[in-house]
């Protein structure tokens, strides 16, 4: 039996109550939901690996109420970069990879002496953290393979059954997973792009690099800065292909490969453009990037309960949280990208 419950006071001892057993509960944070257990309780950890089916390389991150939480969860003192972008981003969808403390097990970090913090801006989570007392592991509340859960039906699809409680706090605001740079060494890398943008860091610290994995598959030969890099991400049952360039073209390209298919088939574009599709079957990706993160994940999952065989989406431009959505929709259509 698994228990969606709004996350007032009563759902929330209930919950912290779970997690100090060594149980499982899918919260709302302000990126995506995630599951969450003590990072410090390597059983509480296995059942987390259970439940979503996840590889047992691929390490979770610790989450933290406040910073008076990091002795412990990091070894030594966060270097002057990684204070910086503390103060500046936290609370925020913001993931800093740094050495490991003795809080949190090997098994939570799949055996990595370096962790990911996250201090999530949603106030449900920090609350829960506060009154688990202990730092709280946690992946995305999604199965394995499947896209980030944006609400508390996308947990409930995936986590049935699985997990005692799911506590429902309404729709995810930024709606892709938090950015994830190695903060260990400056100028700071970033692993995952995410609501904390590249442009936001440089503006901080005045340096930044993007990881090469952000953007293309990894060779044969490489290996993965971070070991999700290597997985196949977001995979919608149907295909996805993303055609990238200016718009009268890129929907010229579209409609020709759409109107080619024979298929159950969708088309992604931007608001503004759905008037160029004609009454063919093209949803809205919203008015801006921000929309865009926001939606993305819902509308893939979507896509995949009407059994879509073939997703034709516009790109967006890669600046500011478009970066974010490009990788994710990269990832999900394997870097399928037609450049017109
Ligand atoms: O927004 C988020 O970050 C959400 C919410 C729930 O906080 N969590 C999330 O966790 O997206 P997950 O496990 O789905 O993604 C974490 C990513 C993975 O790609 C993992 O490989 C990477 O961060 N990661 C975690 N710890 C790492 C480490 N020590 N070194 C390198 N990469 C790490
Ligand atoms: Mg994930």
């Amino acid at each position: 039996m698994t228990e969606l419950l709004k996350p007032d006071a009563q759902a929330l001892e209930k919950a912290a109550r779970i997690i100090k057993d060594g149980g499982v509960v899918a919260f709302p944070t302000e990126t995506v939901y995630g599951l969450g257990a003590d990072a410090g309780n390597p059983d509480a950890i296995a059942r987390i690996f259970a439940a979503k089916g996840r590889p047992q390389d691929n390490p979770l991150i610790a989450h933290i109420w406040d910073v008076s939480m990091l002795p412990g969860v990091i070894s030594g003192e966060l270097p002057p970069w990684a204070r910086a972008l503390a103060d500046r981003f936290w609370p925020g969808p913001l993931t800093m990879i740094l050495p490991k403390g003795e809080r949190v097990c090997p098994d939570c970090t799949a055996q990595l002496d370096s962790v990911g913090v996250r201090l999530p801006g949603n106030e449900w989570a920090r609350e829960l953290i506060k009154a688990s007392g202990v730092p709280i592991a946690a992946p995305s509340a999604n199965t394995s393979g499947r896209p980030s859960p944006t609400t508390a039906a996308h947990v409930y699809d995936d986590m049935k059954g699985r997990i005692p409680l799911i506590l429902d706090g309404g729709q995810a605001k930024v709606g892709v997973e938090s950015t994830v740079i190695d903060a260990r060494t400056f100028p700071v890398r970033i692993l995952r792009p995410g609501g904390i943008t590249k442009e936001m860091i440089l503006g901080a610290l005045g340096d930044v690099e993007v990881d090469a994995g952000v953007m293309r598959p990894l060779a044969q030969n490489e290996v993965a800065r971070s070991p999700g890099m290597k997985y196949r991400h977001y995979a919608p049952k149907g295909s996805l292909t993303i055609v990238e360039g200016e718009a009268e073209k890129a929907a010229g390209k579209i409609i020709e490969l759409y109107d080619g298919f024979g298929g159950e088939k969708c088309i992604f574009a931007a608001e503004a453009h759905l008037p160029m599709y004609g009454g063919r079957n093209a949803v809205s990706l919203g008015k801006d990037k921000r929309e865009a993160a926001q939606k993305l994940f819902a509308l893939l999952r979507e896509m995949d309960d009407l059994g879509v065989q073939a997703i034709f989406s516009e790109a967006v431009d890669e600046t500011d949280i478009g970066l974010a959505v490009m990788n994710r929709m990269g990832r999900a259509a394997a870097f399928n990208i037609i450049k017109v």
